[in-house]
């Protein structure tokens, strides 16, 4: 939360840079600077407030993932422990959402611990939704035998990719079960989504050359028969991004190993006027402040071919606000306004970057589309206030 000041002088100066574009991510991120955050504000939030502030969650939250249907936003994000769903009519306040355990795993599974990164799909023609997540056997302990075999310590190497399955077709109604871990080559997977092109369904997802070079964290893609199949050998899984770029490093620039390197958080984005399919992911590193979202764009029509994809070298497309104090800003979802007329990032950001993990907390902001490029307009991350979403609360 922030201070009362910072929030008043931060408003005027919002209005101006929000929906500006800019195709260069952060410069050499500026020095590091204590926050000067200790008063808290408390925001009011009601269904009729025609403007709100970040965060939309007043509690740790990371990796947000959200979706709209019928008359409800549902949101779920890491919670380490279990899968949960909130539901809420504002997008924007998700203080008061109602709360439901989707799946608490069992104990001395290979889904036990270290619950990250759901997402909830519908596939119509299953009339089912589908939880697609990471987890691990292990709290993130690898026994010392396994851990010597990696190119560095690997606290995260038994992470698989796991789907449930909802019991009907009612998001909120259904109860969920464990489907099927998806096929990863039994290689470090996590962060992993579903990505549809052309009657197609493939998993793209955070990986690793082998099982055990532990950096860098790539984004990988194979195809499936269905939400809980992947069908593509290991031969024919792709690596289409990896962190090359400075401003995927950590620290930025790091020229001497790829360690903390990582490409993650892939989302699928497609422009609704253009049909322009992206891969908004995360790059650099999550407990850091330079990380942020990166873009790649489908250009060719096999995403099993390296050469039909582009990735934007310039760099990233949505990263830190030190004018603002919002840093590492990544993990984003994309979701319509109420009325469907306005497009929303939905991400996590920190203000104490010196805490990382634990304090980053979930944010909201519209952005729009560029007409001459296709591309997402992402806006800077910050506070506000900021509008509600077109058509909420009506
Ligand atoms: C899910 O796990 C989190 C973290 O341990 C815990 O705070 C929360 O109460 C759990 N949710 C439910 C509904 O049990
Ligand atoms: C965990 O599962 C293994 C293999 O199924 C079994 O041998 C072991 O006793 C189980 N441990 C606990 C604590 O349930
Ligand atoms: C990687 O796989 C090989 C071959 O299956 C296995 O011997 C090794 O223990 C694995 N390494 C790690 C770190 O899991
Ligand atoms: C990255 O570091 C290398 C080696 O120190 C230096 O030559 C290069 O100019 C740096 N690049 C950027 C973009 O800072
Ligand atoms: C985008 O795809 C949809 C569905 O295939 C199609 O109806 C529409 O004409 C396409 N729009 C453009 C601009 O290509």
């Amino acid at each position: 939360m922030h201070s009362l000041s910072i929030f008043t002088v931060l408003t005027s100066f919002s209005s101006c840079v929000l929906g500006q574009w800019s195709t260069w991510g952060p410069p050499n991120p500026s020095p590091v600077q204590p926050s000067s955050s200790s008063i808290s504000s408390t925001p009011v939030y009601s269904s009729d407030a025609t403007t709100y502030t970040n965060p939309v969650l007043e509690e740790v939250g990371a990796d947000p993932w959200v979706v709209r249907s019928g008359d409800y936003y549902y949101i779920t994000y890491t919670t380490q422990d279990n899968v949960t769903l909130l539901r809420s009519s504002i997008l924007t306040d998700w203080n008061s959402a109602e709360v439901k355990l989707v799946f608490s795993p069992p104990e001395n599974t290979s889904y036990t611990y270290s619950n990250w990164a759901p997402e909830v799909h519908y596939f119509e023609q299953y009339q089912k939704w589908y939880f697609i997540y990471t987890a691990d056997v292990d709290p993130d302990h690898p026994s010392p035998q396994q851990d010597m075999l990696c190119d560095y310590t690997c606290p995260a190497v038994n992470h698989r990719m796991f789907a449930l399955e909802s019991s009907g077709s009612d998001i909120w109604e259904s109860e969920y079960s464990m489907k099927a871990e998806l096929n990863t080559y039994d290689q470090f997977a996590i962060d992993g989504t579903y990505f549809q092109h052309a009657d197609k369904l493939y998993h793209i997802y955070s990986c690793w050359y082998t099982n055990q070079t532990s950096w860098p964290a790539m984004l990988c893609i194979s195809e499936m028969s269905n939400p809980w199949t992947v069908s593509s050998p290991l031969s024919e899984r792709l690596i289409i991004s990896k962190p090359d770029q400075p401003w995927e490093k950590t620290p930025y620039n790091r020229t001497i190993n790829d360690r903390l390197s990582s490409n993650e958080g892939p989302e699928q984005l497609t422009n609704p006027y253009t049909n322009q399919t992206f891969v908004i992911y995360s790059a650099a590193r999550s407990d850091n402040r330079n990380y942020c979202l990166g873009l790649i764009e489908l250009v060719g029509d096999n995403p099993l071919d390296i050469n039909s994809w582009d990735k934007n070298e310039a760099g990233c497309v949505f990263y830190e606000n030190p004018d603002e104090e919002v840093y590492g800003v990544g993990h984003a979802s994309f979701v319509q306004s109420p009325d469907e007329s306005e497009w929303w990032i939905v991400y996590h950001g920190m203000e104490d970057y010196l805490e990382g993990w634990s304090a980053r907390t979930i944010r909201a902001q519209q952005f729009t589309w560029d007409e001459t490029t296709g591309w997402p307009v992402f806006p800077r991350p910050g506070i506000g206030p900021y509008d509600v979403p077109s058509g909420q609360g009506s």
